[in-house]
């Protein structure tokens, strides 16, 4: 019923941006100079962990023998692509014609004029999971087609719960409990996420924050709420577990990948992290295949709420061959590399028809799982000023978890300096 509901929204979404779309037309200075431009492209990603892109392109090569798609991997962590990213698209290089963007920059991509609006038509919309298309947007337009989805999930170690004869935790009183009493007896940390000071972290301290209620934008980046009670006993669920021993302190210079590595050497009873570590950790280099499961996050008193992750494709606005960047594009977002997406990548497809898939349900039995964590996922706050929105929240939830300010004077501190960007704009 919830599912049914949720697609009519989607379709609903992708209408009021095909109107958007077609009313406003293209806008003076963007893709038109180089309208109808093909050959070579080159698709720039962060790190293709699992490898799978390379025989994707390969295969899109081999029939398109003038249009031929080279791919260029910049380094794993969200904030270093975006950084390099965004060095040559603001002296107007021409070096990538297709984007893999984080969901979060979408916004903030387009408001600087880096990527050209997309057309509706020439991809498939309609069976798109009913929250990624927003990523996507920005001002009413489309200005990237949703490739990738995300959605953080709790990672457990079955074999001890079991043993203990616990269910998974569904709050964080029962997750506090299981990560101080029991994982000691085993020898594990408690629970970790990823808390470098990097995007991840804000992902984290967007998912407390919001599953206890409180919030740290709204309005499109225009007004602040960080300080509220909510927002104060997210970040004290952090703070307590580093305080307390539960949460490892080694954790707060941990990624995606140092704490995927940490729970797959069997060194945690807890994993905050996506769902591309389910495929790692259970194969058969992992010291815990087997012995593990994923749940919805947690949150105060039930479920928590998630971030939503993931990745867009847009096409560079100085691309001098836009035409088959679309066409590339519509490739990577069709039935066939969608399933790919999954089976050879490991990472969740946008398409919500692959999740009721039998056969792929049978072989990736977490899909129900992921698919609840994706419709109940929310965005970051979208601001044309992101990076600066996401740097402050870094440093002051990272300075809060170090112990070096209490969670009453971050919220005091994300307010004030939440505001200062705000204001600017
Ligand atoms: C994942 C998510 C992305 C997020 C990043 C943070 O790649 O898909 O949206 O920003 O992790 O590290």
């Amino acid at each position: 019923m919830r599912w049914t509901h949720a697609a009519g929204r989607g379709l609903l979404a992708a209408a009021v941006v095909l109107a958007g779309y077609v009313g406003l037309g293209t806008p003076s200075g963007e893709s038109v100079a180089h309208a109808g431009g093909r050959g070579p492209v080159t698709l720039v990603t962060a790190g293709d962990l699992t490898d799978y892109l390379d025989p994707v392109l390969a295969d899109w090569n081999r029939s398109h023998p003038d249009e031929k798609a080279t791919l260029v991997e910049l380094p794993e962590s969200a904030d270093e692509t975006r950084a390099q990213l965004v060095t040559g698209l603001r002296s107007g290089s021409d070096r990538f014609d297709v984007l893999n963007i984080d969901v979060t920059w979408t916004s903030e991509f387009a408001a600087a004029g880096w990527i050209s609006p997309v057309d509706p038509d020439r991809f498939p919309l309609d069976d798109l999971l009913p929250p990624v298309l927003d990523t996507a947007t920005f001002g009413g337009r489309l200005y990237a087609v949703p490739y990738v989805t995300n959605a953080g999930m709790l990672y457990y170690r079955s074999d001890v719960l079991e043993a203990e004869g616990e269910r998974p935790p569904r709050t964080w009183a029962e997750l506090e409990r299981l990560a101080k009493e029991v994982a000691p007896e085993y020898g594990l940390g408690g629970y970790a996420g990823q808390f470098l000071p990097y995007e991840g972290l804000t992902a984290n301290a967007t998912e407390v924050v919001r599953s206890a209620g409180g919030s740290l934008l709204v309005d499109e980046g225009a007004k602040v709420t960080a300080d509220s009670s909510g927002t104060e006993e997210g970040l004290r669920f952090l703070v307590d577990g580093v305080r307390e021993g539960w949460i490892p302190k080694e954790s707060l210079s941990w990624k995606e990948e140092e704490s995927r590595e940490a729970f797959q050497d069997g060194r945690l009873l807890f994993l905050r992290n996506w769902p591309y570590v389910y495929a790692m950790a259970g194969g058969a280099d992992s010291k815990v295949a087997g012995r593990f499961d994923a749940v919805p996050l947690p949150g105060p008193d039930g479920p928590g709420v998630s971030v939503l992750g993931g990745s867009n494709l847009a096409v560079n606005s100085n691309s001098r061959h836009p035409e088959t960047a679309a066409d590339l594009i519509a490739y990577l977002t069709g039935e066939s590399v969608q399933r790919r997406v999954l089976t050879e990548g490991s990472l969740p497809p946008v398409r919500a028809s692959l999740y009721s898939d039998p056969e792929l349900v049978r072989d990736f039995p977490y899909l129900p799982t992921l698919r609840e964590s994706v419709l109940a996922a929310e965005p970051r706050p979208k601001s044309p000023r992101y990076d600066q929105v996401s740097l402050v929240v870094q440093a002051v939830v990272h300075d809060a978890m170090a112990g070096r300010q209490s969670p009453r004077r971050a919220v005091e501190r994300l307010a004030r300096e939440l505001g200062a960007i705000a204001r600017e704009d």
